[in-house]
């Protein structure tokens, strides 16, 4: 990753971070860390589009990041209360900082509440006739688990925070982190802070599945915050009307704002994106040219490519049988194409995440047995988890399949049309985020039909030269002008506006931390006694 050094992108972060945040000392907490220690003393790159889309912010900042404690290393370091300092790049490392969380809470916290509990309900995957049941196994999770994680990361950002020169702004990521900002706010009144929540926000119907004392302790958290961020304008509406119809609250949607407990807090649409350049630059590293070389090895004339984590929401299976549609309707494509799947698994110690993967597994097998002929398979299924090799997959192929059921935003989306070699055509789901911003010029489908999906396939397969170019074209406009410099210029903007000032004390030392009344003062009591 340290290609993306010193991209245009982070330049112009690093230039906005001092121009809006210049009375702001910023803090990332999220859950899981944006590089992780492995055993054999190396560090790999957290998963997902959130370590991603942040780590550049941090990059330009040093922005100090809080994260769970998920592993031996990771409890070790959090015990010690030492940083680990990542080297994505050395010369502008952050420190990340671990909150110690017990085995045992943690995995109530992750494998229970956040997935499959919260990640099930932001993304409608229940079979709501059957699941969930909510038990005592999960209300155990909850207060075991969920409460308690988000606890002690709330603990180490308040003391990471009390260090820091400046007022400190905490940006807290995500849903498994919904009831940390009110803690924060109960111990540090005048802090900054921002939540972005990178999935979708379901409508209040479907939220109220879950147990009302669950739904309104989130919603509590998450209005501690001065501002929520969200993915796209539809999130934006259904937060505010969960506001309305779950919590009885008052909102301006036009404005997007909730009056809560005496306070605005105002809720905005931010479609998360990519470092263009350094999706480029990662795209010319030898390592990929090689990858690239393999595949020209063994793909055939067409090559339609996946890249996902093995999430239920990613709808893999839909996609393969969308292939075995187009291979029945169109029999003059035996031969002639391949799906590849180049699947990170993910969340494999939450069952229905295993279940899944056996599912996709079989499916692949059932597809393969049926068609395959000679060398030629018509789906390739590759578990891995390898950014050079997804690059060399963007590279290649003729067609990208985005089909999600349901996406916060997806980041294929935009990272495979960048670096794509041979003007491929995007087949986009209108439900993941992406579709906002790119759907006109991808082929949208509804991710549940199998007959349009294989029928868009089939279309991109068939489409002009020139009709191809024209469309990478405009996505590759779209990403490069709403890249992810502007993603974060858009909520530093709104951070620098919309927060409130530091109220004035009469005594000036109310916006102490706790605990720091007696003795030196650190760095925030300073900088409040100075500014507030
Ligand atoms: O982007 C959504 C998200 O859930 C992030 O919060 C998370 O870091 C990433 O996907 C990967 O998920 P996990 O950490 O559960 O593997």
């Amino acid at each position: 990753m340290s290609a993306a050094a010193q991209t245009p992108a982070l330049q112009a972060i690093g230039l906005d971070a001092s121009r809006l945040l210049g009375q702001f000392s910023p803090i990332i907490l999220s859950n899981r860390a944006p590089v992780e220690p492995t055993s054999d003393g190396r560090l790999v790159p957290g998963a997902g589009g959130l370590v991603k889309a942040l780590t550049s912010l941090a990059n330009a900042m040093k922005a100090p990041w809080v994260s769970a404690a998920r592993t031996d290393i990771e409890r070790e370091l959090a015990v010690s209360g030492r940083p680990l300092n990542s080297d994505i790049d050395p010369d502008q490392a952050f420190p990340i900082f671990f909150a110690p969380t017990g085995a045992d809470a943690y995995q109530l916290h992750y494998t229970v509440v956040s997935n499959p509990m919260l990640w099930f309900a932001h993304h409608y995957l229940w079979n709501i006739a059957i699941e969930p049941v909510v038990d005592q196994a999960i209300y155990r999770a909850w207060f075991d688990g969920y409460r308690v994680v988000n606890a002690a990361i709330a603990e180490r950002a308040l003391s990471v925070a009390r260090k820091l020169p400046r007022r400190p702004l905490f940006l807290t990521q995500d849903y498994q982190l919904y009831l940390a900002p009110e803690l924060i706010r109960s111990a540090l009144p005048d802090a900054a802070m921002q939540h972005f929540i990178h999935v979708p926000w379901p409508e209040p119907r479907y939220m109220k599945v879950l147990p009302a004392a669950m739904r309104e302790a989130i919603f509590k958290g998450l209005l501690a915050n001065d501002i929520i961020g969200l993915q796209t304008s539809l999130d934006v509406h259904n937060f505010l009307r969960c506001c309305v119809e779950l919590m009885g609250l008052r909102v301006a949607e036009a404005e997007g704002v909730v009056l809560y407990g005496g306070r605005l807090v105002w809720v905005r649409a931010y479609p998360v994106s990519i470092d263009v350049d350094a999706m480029r630059q990662l795209s010319e590293l030898p390592r990929v040219q090689e990858l690239e070389a393999e595949v020209a090895s063994w793909r055939p004339e067409k090559l339609i490519v996946r890249v996902d984590r093995t999430d239920p929401s990613k709808n893999l299976i839909r996609g393969f049988l969308a292939v075995e549609r187009l291979l029945e309707d169109h029999p003059e494509y035996l031969g002639r194409v391949t799906l590849w799947a180049f699947l990170q698994p993910s969340r494999q110690d939450v069952v229905a995440y295993r279940q899944y993967l056996d599912l996709v597994r079989s499916t692949v097998d059932g597809i393969n047995s049926r068609f395959r002929t000679g060398t030629w398979e018509p789906t390739r299924l590759d578990l891995g988890e390898d950014i050079h090799r997804a690059l060399a997959a963007y590279r290649s192929y003729d067609v990208l399949l985005v089909n999600p059921i349901l996406d916060g935003m997806n980041l294929v989306a935009k990272e495979g049309p960048i670096v794509n070699q041979r003007s491929g055509v995007l087949v986009l789901s209108e439900s993941a985020g992406a579709h906002e911003e790119l759907g006109t010029h991808g082929l949208s489908i509804n991710p549940f039909d199998v007959e349009i999906t294989a029928q868009a396939i089939h279309r991109a397969l068939e489409m002009s030269p020139s009709e191809r170019a024209q469309r990478s074209q405009a996505i590759n406009q779209i990403v490069t002008s709403n890249d992810v410099a502007r993603w974060i210029r858009h909520q530093l903007e709104d951070i620098r506006s919309l927060t409130p000032p530091l109220r004035r004390r009469s005594n000036g030392l109310d916006a102490r931390p706790n605990g720091s009344r007696k003795g030196r003062p650190t760095g925030y009591v300073r900088a409040a006694g100075r500014w507030g």
